[in-house]
């Protein structure tokens, strides 16, 4: 089982049987309030019947199509809308079915991108802490958490440096939005390029809000700083918007909620509402062109896989940004977002908080780690929401919330409320 304790799992089977929009039922028939919308995908909340409907259509008509020379209506369909979604000229994109594909697929298009310049040197990645990219060898070279290499050390891509993270409690904790301290952690980029030789590095990437490893909001002016330096010395910057696209932040991306223009953005996730695996990675049109000029004629990316583009993923795809669009679901993200906010500072002075964290309809709740034992706490925590009939997350010990767009304010209530409640019960 993925990133699951197995043997306890096993002993304990938490199983989830069925869904409907702000709900799971488990196996034993409760209902489940869904406090994560999945594991940040269910955007539009569980089996909604417009995406349902065009899945099933689709795998009716035609269930696959070869996307290696070959092509079908729906992908290309999918990429323009997509791209009139996108920030300025970020208008092509490639599918993958995964954001650890994406994040790979991007890393890729990079080195092409500079090899297509003339610039084959630049080959250097500079990552982050506490980043999390997925899990293919490149997600996970440039991602910053160390646990999720250190069973495969000695493999990894070789030339990659890492920024430190942005978390400091001793400035941040307690902040409501994005931190006002903080922007100086994006010269550390700066000091990383004058030591390497800026000739010689590839690409940044971050996520703007680092989701998986606690929700850590950038701090005011940092991303905008990153985006100086590397325009100062031509470094590509990506952001890895897996979490933070489709309204996730009360806007379609993260690159327009904090109005700070990337040169990739890599998405998954909400991308089809999770109903089918898919991921795709954006590109200013200028990379598009240099990788796609560089060569008379023939293939000019050797990169693709089987289901690029499935045709059910780009059926889900169109189905769910009509919804989107339709339900006006970022705006709606945006509008709940000040009542969110609240209810998360509610819980200011509950036992073991030691921070809380939010932005747009993302929340963290940081618990003070149990002595020798870290992530103990948090993870009882979990299993006491779950039994009491609310799915959070937990890293370590934050537990973090990003309900479905489509929640209600009682919604909201009951998931810190309970949460309020088993915080007291636990030790
Ligand atoms: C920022 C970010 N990038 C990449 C990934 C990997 O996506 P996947 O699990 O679809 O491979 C995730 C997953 O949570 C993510 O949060």
């Amino acid at each position: 089982m993925p990133f699951t304790a197995n043997r306890a799992f096993k002993r304990a089977p938490r199983l989830l049987v069925a869904a409907k929009d702000m709900h799971y039922i488990a196996a034993d028939g409760r209902q489940i309030l869904d406090g994560t919308a999945g594991l940040w995908c269910v955007n539009a909340g569980h089996c909604r019947d417009s995406i349902t409907a065009a899945i099933r259509e689709q795998a009716g008509v035609m269930d696959y199509a070869p996307p290696f020379q070959m092509g079908h209506p729906l992908a290309f369909e999918l990429a323009e809308q997509l791209a009139r979604m996108l920030p300025d000229d970020i208008d092509h994109v490639f599918f993958g079915n995964s954001g650890s594909e994406a994040v790979d697929t991007s890393l890729k298009i990079a080195l092409a991108y500079w090899q297509a310049k003339g610039e084959a040197q630049r080959t250097r990645f500079i990552g982050r802490l506490r980043g999390y990219h997925g899990v293919g060898f490149g997600g996970i070279s440039v991602g910053g958490i160390e646990a999720n290499r250190k069973q495969f050390a000695g493999q990894l891509l070789p030339a990659v440096d890492h920024l430190p993270h942005t978390h400091d409690l001793a400035h941040n904790a307690f902040t409501r939005g994005q931190p006002e301290w903080g922007a100086h952690f994006a010269d550390a980029l700066e000091e990383i390029v004058t030591q390497r030789g800026a000739s010689t590095v590839a690409a940044v990437i971050v996520e703007p809000v680092a989701g998986s490893t606690g929700v850590l909001v950038p701090p005011k002016g940092y991303l905008e700083r990153l985006r100086e330096i590397c325009d100062r010395h031509g470094i590509l910057l990506i952001f890895d918007e897996v979490i933070t696209g489709f309204g996730r932040l009360g806007a379609s991306f993260g690159a327009e909620r904090f109005g700070v223009l990337p040169d990739m953005m890599t998405v998954a996730k909400g991308i089809t509402n999770a109903t089918v695996p898919m991921g795709a990675v954006c590109v200013r049109r200028g990379i598009y062109d240099s990788v796609v000029n560089a060569t008379a004629s023939g293939i000019e990316l050797f990169h693709g896989y089987t289901y690029s583009g499935h045709p059910l993923a780009a059926a889900a795809g169109l189905a769910t940004l009509e919804l989107y669009r339709t339900e006006g679901l970022f705006e709606r993200a945006a509008s709940l977002a000040p009542y969110w906010e609240n209810a998360v500072h509610s819980l200011r002075g509950s036992r073991h908080v030691i921070d809380l964290r939010n932005i747009g309809l993302v929340g963290a709740v940081e618990l003070e780690p149990r002595v020798a034992a870290a992530g103990a706490r948090g993870f009882e925590t979990f299993l006491k929401c779950f039994e009491a009939g609310v799915l959070v997350r937990v890293t370590g010990d934050t537990i973090a919330l990003s309900p479905p767009l489509i929640v209600a304010e009682a919604e909201i209530d009951r998931m810190f409320e309970t949460l309020g409640d088993v915080l007291r019960r636990v030790e």
